[in-house]
């Protein structure tokens, strides 16, 4: 944080902090993180509940050490999380930052996804001071390689794929199954080369050739092989329709399965906690080094920071040589 060099640390005022969008596992441990390295570096901390929609409705609480004890291992978010369509609109995010100003918050800071990072940067456009922690199982926030729930999501998911490929083994029969992550592929991509997928289907890469599948799989039937799982991707969908097209080109049975909101639920993995744990602490220190309007990353290894509307301009893809390696493997 070169360009911070000369400027005093802060260590006074008061900090909010609010979880937004669909929860994801972790995001307690990023409060807990925030709150107490709040504390540790002599702010006060306001919790916001539900979101923006708690924000406008001023439902804020005193955070103490303890208001955040027992909760690192716990999924979804203690402070609720919501969609707030006012928060949208120019005459929401001016009552927003009203509020905020009223409540003497120095910082506000955001857990969520970037829909969440487009409401703070409209209250940075309003004159408040935010930070963003990347909180999302979808792992679709294009600044960052990481973001808080994605490695509980996958190995739930992962979970969910074996236990459909145990029934579709002693079934011989072929399984289309739908993971989240909105319109990326990161979950579909991950759990499909974990599984041992037939067929990796992700929007990214999704050519809606229906027939080169049916044809893969004909040939894969010839061949001797009986089982054949198939990852799709929400972005791409249709997976119901798509088992009843696939049955009747190939003579299959063929079942669907969408795994749906278990896998943003349940206590996070190691991983996420301690991830969690570091960009809750690590949001709190942008603040203090009096960091203006920034994301907190995890890039090439290292926790740091980035200005909101740089990140909000990048966009992501999957992981390329991931789904390169992954041509090799689906046979
Ligand atoms: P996520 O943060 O997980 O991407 P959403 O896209 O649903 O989830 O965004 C969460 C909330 O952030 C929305 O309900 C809305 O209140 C706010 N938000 C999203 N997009 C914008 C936007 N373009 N401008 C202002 N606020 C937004
Ligand atoms: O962003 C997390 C996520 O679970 C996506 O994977 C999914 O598209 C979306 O949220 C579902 O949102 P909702 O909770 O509004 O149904």
């Amino acid at each position: 944080m070169g360009f911070l060099k000369g400027i005093r640390k802060k260590d006074s005022g008061t900090i909010a902090v609010l979880t937004s969008g669909g929860d994801a596992p972790g995001m307690n441990a990023a409060v807990r993180a925030v709150v107490r390295a709040a504390i540790a570096n002599g702010l006060k901390v306001k919790g916001i509940q539900r979101g923006y929609t708690g924000l406008l409705e001023e439902d804020f609480v005193d955070m103490e050490a303890r208001s955040v004890s027992d909760i690192i291992q716990r999924g979804g978010t203690i402070l609720y999380t919501a969609r707030c369509p006012e928060m949208m609109h120019l005459d929401g995010q001016e009552k927003a930052a009203m509020i905020l100003r009223k409540k003497g918050i120095d910082c506000l800071i955001v857990i969520g996804g970037d829909g969440s990072y487009r409401g703070a940067l409209a209250l940075a456009n309003q004159g408040i001071n935010v930070i963003g922690i990347p909180g999302t199982i979808d792992l679709d926030i294009a600044c960052t390689d990481y973001t808080i729930g994605f490695d509980t999501a996958l190995n739930t998911a992962m979970d969910a794929i074996d236990k459909v490929r145990d029934t579709s083994t002693s079934h011989e029969r072929c399984s289309i199954i739908e993971v989240m992550g909105r319109k990326a592929g990161h979950i579909a991509l991950w759990c499909g080369i974990a599984n041992g997928a037939e067929e990796i289907l992700v929007p990214e890469r999704y050519d809606y050739e229906e027939q080169s599948i049916i044809d893969r799989i004909n040939a894969r039937k010839k061949l001797g092989k009986k089982l054949h799982i198939i990852i799709n991707a929400e972005g791409i969908g249709d997976s119901n329709g798509m088992a009843k097209r696939i049955e009747a080109a190939t003579g299959l049975e063929t079942r669907a399965t969408i795994i749906g909101y278990i896998q943003r639920g349940g206590s996070p993995t190691c991983r996420d906690r301690v991830f969690a744990s570091a960009m809750g602490a690590k949001a709190v220190d942008i603040y203090v080094s009096g960091g203006q309007n920034r994301i907190v990353c995890y890039r090439k290894g290292e926790f740091t920071d980035m200005d909101i509307t740089e990140a909000l301009a990048m966009q992501k893809d999957i992981d390329s040589s991931l789904w390169e390696i992954s041509r090799k493997l689906c046979r």
